[in-house]
């Protein structure tokens, strides 16, 4: 591998961003190419199999690009992929958010019980419990679907009356004794105001975003692959309308990224063994 190539990071869309934000935070010397794969988002709705299909399209663009290292931000595809994309590519170097998001969880409870907000999918595939029990096997791990959360972070309604109303709603699942929130989603960062506010005031938030990007910069070290000079380049790509995503990526990243998003087309990779990988690793 080599130190200068660029970190991919990958996510079904504009979400990704606030794990992009973290690891750019940390990393100031890497070049990063994101891919968010805006055709087909939301993957919190869809099957396993769609999901595995999506990111192992994304997994070859990036790789084509010569990535040393692939950040697979997106929970939903880290719940569900990561099997298949182990199977079908051992070359590339990866990780997703859940390991990192559970450990963080393991370190911050006190009792035990933890409660993570997340997709559908996410929640349906087992991921985070798996991860968790690994861990700590007496845990009690509650997983509160809200892929409502998704909607309304893409639309900015990040606080206020109907922030408020829905964020109360999902977290009125969460009964009393848990004193662990994951936020299991890479969009559910930009509602921590309002879940804040909501939670009770002992319950420790963890944002799997930051604790990924903590691992990331651990791992590049550790490998000898972490870039030490030279300010880092950004390259954005999108599969469906950079301009939506220039407009939403700008809330993300409480900065401007009009004109530096371009479109890609991964329905048009090759997939072949694709296949033969997720059937083995389903
Ligand atoms: N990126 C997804 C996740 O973290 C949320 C958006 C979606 O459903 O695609 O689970």
């Amino acid at each position: 591998m080599i130190v200068n190539a660029p970190i991919g990071v990958f996510d079904s869309g504009v979400g990704g961003l606030t794990v992009y934000r973290a690891l750019r935070g940390l990393l100031p010397n890497e070049d990063f190419v994101y891919l968010g794969d805006t055709a087909r988002l939301p993957y919190g709705t869809k099957s396993k199999q769609a999901v595995e299909h999506y990111t192992l399209a994304a997994a070859r663009l990036l790789r084509g690009q010569g990535v040393k290292y692939m950040v697979v931000a997106c929970n939903t595809a880290s719940a569900q992929a990561l099997g298949a994309l182990d199977a079908a590519m051992p070359d590339l170097p990866h990780c997703g958010v859940i390991a990192a998001g559970a450990e963080a969880a393991v370190r911050a409870t006190r009792n035990g019980r933890i409660a993570v907000l997340a997709t559908e999918g996410t929640v349906r595939s087992g991921a985070y419990e798996a991860a968790i029990l690994a861990l700590r096997p007496d845990a009690d791990v509650r997983m509160l679907p809200a892929n409502l959360l998704v909607a309304l972070a893409e639309e900015g309604w990040c606080d206020g009356a109907e922030a408020t109303a829905i964020v109360g709603r999902y977290l009125a699942m969460l009964v009393p004794g848990y004193d662990t929130l994951v936020l299991g989603c890479t969009h559910f960062p930009l509602l921590l105001p309002v879940l804040r506010d909501l939670c009770p005031p002992d319950i420790h938030i963890v944002d799997s975003a930051t604790v990924t990007a903590r691992v990331v910069a651990d791992t590049l070290k550790a490998r000898g692959l972490m870039a030490s000079s030279g300010a880092g380049r950004d390259t954005f790509w999108v599969t469906d309308s950079p301009e939506r995503f220039e407009r939403l990526g700008a809330r993300f990243l409480g900065r401007d990224i009009r004109g530096r998003v371009a479109v890609a087309d991964i329905s048009l990779l090759p997939l072949e063994n694709a296949g033969d990988a997720v059937n083995s690793a389903a």
